[in-house]
């Protein structure tokens, strides 16, 4: 039979993207992956409005799956299945990608696979580099912050994750805290890059505790009070806060990815690599402190390219692949705002 040809929708947050990807699991090219974002829409906000997000994608998903569809060079007759992510995630967004690809299926009269958007950037290291089962994932995104043992396709178990802020919502509070906008993640590493890391000795958070829970809002409350008393700040001050903020966040996932990969192997005894997933994957310093982490260990380190670490239609689309592969059921195609990996 013809190789699976499967287009895949992501509309659950900010980012409205939609991609074609071809091939097996392990072995899979992307033919295009458009990705439009929100970003300037939002700004002006200080964070995503559910409510615009949802209109904006009505607006705009249609003209996406066009530049998909031509950028891939394919029209909807040769794709074989029509995947998008159902959750977790903003409710209205998902109605909207979710509605328009039934429809597209409907009319294309193919499958549709309803898509966790977790799973997803779970899988993408397979997408982009076939890394092999099982392997050790850090998911650090801006509504997320946890470990996964990748086991199977399907069978994920979590080892551990925040208890209360997500990486991504940590950088961009320290950023609004500031006053360097939205979103954060990328301002941040900018300000670090002038910055000095020892200025300021943040604390550790949840250091003392076994396991590899993780937590970031004590390390919010530091960077305010820094930022309180050294006001009015000096773009010195601002790029030292910056750098002593992601070194202390380094800090703190070199000492629990370490304890996660020995929860990991508590469960399966031979992760092939540890990965980095998720929007705050594309920091350098913290791809550097994680990758440390896996080569003391004597595992690879990967982390995908920054076009599949933020939000994208590739990895839902290639998690279709893998699903359809491994016989697992397309289950229930409605949306939801919460929907855990395991
Ligand atoms: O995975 P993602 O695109 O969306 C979610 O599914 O949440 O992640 C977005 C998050 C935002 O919080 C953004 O500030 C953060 O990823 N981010 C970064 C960097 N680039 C994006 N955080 C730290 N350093 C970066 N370079
Ligand atoms: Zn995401």
């Amino acid at each position: 039979p013809a190789e699976p040809h499967v287009i895949g929708i992501e509309t659950s947050c900010d980012e409205c993207a939609v991609a074609i990807v071809a091939g097996r699991p392990g072995k899979a090219r992307i033919l295009s992956n458009v990705v439009l974002s929100q970003i300037d829409l939002h700004q002006a906000y200080g964070g995503v409005v559910p409510e615009i997000a949802a209109r904006a994608h009505g607006e705009t998903i249609d003209r996406v799956t066009r530049e998909a569809l031509a950028g891939a060079g394919v029209d909807l007759g040769a794709v074989t299945h029509v995947a998008a992510t159902a959750g977790p995630g903003l409710l209205g967004g998902l109605l909207v990608g979710a509605t328009f690809g039934r429809a597209l299926a409907a009319a294309a009269d193919r499958p549709f696979v309803p898509v966790n958007h977790l799973e997803a950037h779970v899988l993408s290291p397979r997408l982009s580099d076939g890394v092999a089962f099982p392997y050790c994932v850090a998911l650090l995104s801006g509504g997320h912050a946890q470990f996964v043992a990748a086991l199977e396709p399907g069978v994920y178990r979590r080892l551990g994750g925040t208890i209360d802020d997500a990486a991504g919502e940590a950088f961009d509070k320290t950023a609004k805290l500031l006053g360097l906008g939205y979103p954060g993640g990328p301002a941040v590493e900018a300000a670090a890059r002038e910055g000095d890391p020892k200025r300021y000795a943040f604390p550790t958070p949840l250091a003392r505790r076994e396991g590899c829970d993780l937590s970031f809002a004590g390390l919010k409350t530091a960077v305010r009070l820094a930022a309180e008393a050294a006001a009015p700040l000096t773009d010195r001050d601002v790029a030292d806060i910056c750098a002593s903020f992601q070194d202390a966040v380094a800090r703190l996932l070199v000492l629990k990815s370490a304890r996660a990969l020995e929860a990991f192997r508590a469960i399966a005894p031979a992760p092939t690599a540890l990965v980095a997933v998720g929007g705050v994957a594309a920091n350098g310093t913290l791809r550097a402190a994680l990758a440390e982490v896996a080569a003391r260990d004597g595992l690879p380190f990967v982390a995908p390219p920054l076009s599949l670490c933020g939000d994208n239609g590739a990895m839902i689309a290639y998690t279709a692949i893998e699903r359809v592969a491994a016989g697992l059921p397309a289950g229930d195609p409605r949306v939801r705002s919460r929907w855990p990996l395991d």
